[in-house]
């Protein structure tokens, strides 16, 4: 009785692949496989998160959805494709010196094989109309967040810094700030963006998705934020030497500590009245500094760098550069550029008991 002989068999030296290629080929699989866990495996919840994967609200938690579904959907296709990739490399036919190279065309004589191909060709397409549909049904819930009584914040960005207004119905209660943003909790809040000088993008992780900020146009994005905490938001789009030294600090907190947040941020700031900081605000006003900072309640009004009114109450200094203390004010102020290469703040050569004394009056801008 004659056997069939499959054509694995029919040619002479037929066998699977050298051991190496495969083991190779499986680690390679292996390490594609586990680098999405990297994103997974990300640290606790803690001050300052920046972290797409712990949502502090229901915007961020839509696009974590649509994310973890991409992430199945890419995750089974990867292992399907490693899957099919192994037993090719496991059935394939090796060539040796006696062998000729086979000159016919691939699926040629091999229905079962253009079979699979087809098969697998519609269910990529069938997967990648699912996910479209998904991804438009995510931007639409997006848009759905109710908007009354929404908190107004008009968002500037700058190389490379945030300028923040905080807009209210009586112009005699807005208020600017930077580089840190206070929300209060489970209220929506509508971005309006806009950019001083290049392209650069709006992005809290925790939050919401990004939004560019574009020159002579006007974009907004509503988020709610309804879980207490600090997240850091960072520029996404590249602007810039600085562009990675552009962050944002958001504050969420409770409705009574962001009100009163806000009302201290409406108040101008106090004058001086220990003798050394009264030293430090005259530097201030009679200095260079005044010729780029505004402080609320002093002569300097200029607008070309952050507002510092509130200056001490900020967790961070330079767009989340720098902590905030007298020792990093005082090395930002000399310095700049050591912290923040590229940066438009000149460095100051002042005695150091004139350092001091600025720096004791910056101090008292709580
Ligand atoms: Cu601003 Cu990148």
């Amino acid at each position: 009785m004659a056997t069939r002989i499959r054509p694995l068999q029919r040619r002479p030296h037929a066998r699977g692949p050298e051991p190496r290629t495969f083991a190779a080929a499986a680690l390679a699989a292996l390490v594609l496989g586990l680098l999405p866990l990297a994103a997974v495996a990300a640290p606790p919840f803690g001050a300052g998160s920046q972290d797409a994967l712990r949502t502090g609200g229901p915007q961020a938690a839509l696009i974590l959805d649509l994310w973890r579904l991409l992430l199945a959907v890419c995750g089974v296709v990867f292992a399907a494709v490693m899957a099919a990739f192994g037993v090719a490399l496991w059935r394939a036919r090796r060539g040796t010196r006696d062998t000729p190279p086979e000159l016919q065309g691939p699926l040629r004589g091999e229905p079962r094989s253009a079979r699979l191909v087809a098969a697998a060709t519609g269910a990529s397409a069938v997967g990648l109309c699912g996910l479209i549909v998904a991804s438009v049904l995510t931007d639409r819930a997006l848009a759905r967040l109710p908007l009354s009584n929404a908190l107004h914040v008009e968002l500037t960005a700058h190389q490379w810094w945030w300028q923040a207004r905080y807009d209210d119905a009586d112009p005699s209660r807005t208020f600017e700030t930077a580089n840190e943003l206070h929300l209060p909790a489970g209220r929506p809040v509508l971005l309006t963006l806009h950019a001083d000088d290049v392209i650069h993008s709006f992005w809290v992780p925790n939050l919401s998705g990004k939004k560019d900020l574009i020159p002579g146009r006007t974009a907004t994005l509503a988020l709610r934020a309804d879980v207490p905490g600090r997240y850091r938001g960072q520029c996404a789009e590249f602007c810039g030497l600085q562009h990675a030294g552009m962050a944002l600090e958001v504050v969420v907190e409770p409705d009574a500590a962001y009100a009163a947040w806000a009302e201290r941020q409406r108040r101008p700031a106090e004058p001086p009245t220990d003798p050394q900081a009264q030293r430090g605000q005259r530097l201030f006003l009679a200095g260079t500094c005044a010729m780029c900072h505004a402080i609320q309640g002093t002569d300097a009004a200029a607008r070309r760098a952050p507002d510092l009114t509130h200056l001490a109450g900020r967790a961070r200094l330079a767009a989340g550069t720098v902590p905030n203390g007298r020792a990093q004010l005082a090395a930002w102020i000399a310095d700049p550029a050591a912290f923040k290469p590229g940066t438009n703040m000149p460095g100051h050569r002042y005695a150091p008991e004139d350092l001091d004394a600025l720096v004791a009056y910056l101090e008292t801008l709580r």
